[in-house]
């Protein structure tokens, strides 16, 4: 893993995504020991966390640990799709990861969607993160536009957790996910931006070709603050780790 030089957010080139993966993995084995038993880990879905989640899998199979304490708090939600439907976030998660490992059915948290009170709903989903103490250690995917979590361009770098609507161009990305481009929702709750930069380390993975624009209009260009991604240039802990495809335009 080779760190590239003068970028604003603490940058890594790693050889293959299984070697990010096993890094992040450590990383994440490292803060169980570390913090006996208050772990709080914000996850994403996606592509990106999907290796990730295999290693992770694979390691705590291989050697069994006790995970029932880990508190989980997932990044976004769709709205609009019923409990249990086969794209929402919460049977992305529970397939790759909640269901092979022994994390408390009680601990993994989604923002909440369906509430009448949705803003409501909202705060009360900060005071949960709050009350377990905090995100510890925070995944993140980045959008083609530069989005975290579902916060599109434009979004205020305080925004906290709330409604919003999805880009186009984040529709058509995810439409992979759907059986048509038309089924995927146009709104979604999203921890804010500010809720992210909460976290005490921030891990954002961004893999293949897809990502290299972004990555250098962020990486090269000007501090924009439209782009999400730009936000972490001001965090405590934040790296990207990046394959050879999302290098290609970094020079
Ligand atoms: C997912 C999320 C999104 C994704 C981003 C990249 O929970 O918050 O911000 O991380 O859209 O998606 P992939 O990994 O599919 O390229």
């Amino acid at each position: 893993m080779q760190r590239l030089p003068d970028t604003p957010i603490p940058t890594f080139l790693v050889e293959t995504q299984a070697s990010a993966n096993s890094h992040l993995a450590d990383e994440i084995s490292n803060l169980l020991k570390e913090r006996a038993r208050s772990l709080v880990l914000g996850l994403a879905t996606g592509s990106s966390p999907i290796g990730l989640y295999a290693e992770l899998v694979r390691r705590f199979e291989e050697d069994w640990v006790d995970l029932s304490f880990v508190q989980t708090f997932n990044l976004d939600e769709y709205r609009s799709l019923p409990a249990g439907h086969p794209t929402s976030y919460r049977t992305f998660m529970s397939e790759h990861l909640f269901s092979k490992i022994n994390l408390g059915p009680k601990n993994t948290h989604l923002p909440p969607t369906e509430a009448e009170d949705l803003e409501a709903a909202c705060k009360e989903w900060e005071e949960t993160i709050r009350a377990a103490g905090g995100i510890n250690w925070q995944l993140l995917g980045v959008g083609r536009n530069g989005h975290i979590g579902f916060n599109e361009p434009g979004s205020p770098f305080d925004s906290r957790t709330r409604r919003v609507k999805l880009a186009e161009s984040t529709r058509e990305a995810n439409a992979r996910f759907f059986d048509s481009a038309d089924e995927v929702p146009t709104e979604a709750v999203t921890m804010g931006i500010g809720t992210i930069l909460d976290a005490e380390r921030l891990r954002v993975l961004a893999f293949g070709e897809t990502k290299a624009e972004i990555l250098e209009r962020v990486l090269r260009g000007e501090d924009d603050s439209s782009i999400p991604l730009n936000a972490l240039r001001g965090h405590r802990d934040a790296a990207l780790y990046i394959d050879a495809a999302a290098a290609s335009r970094l020079g």
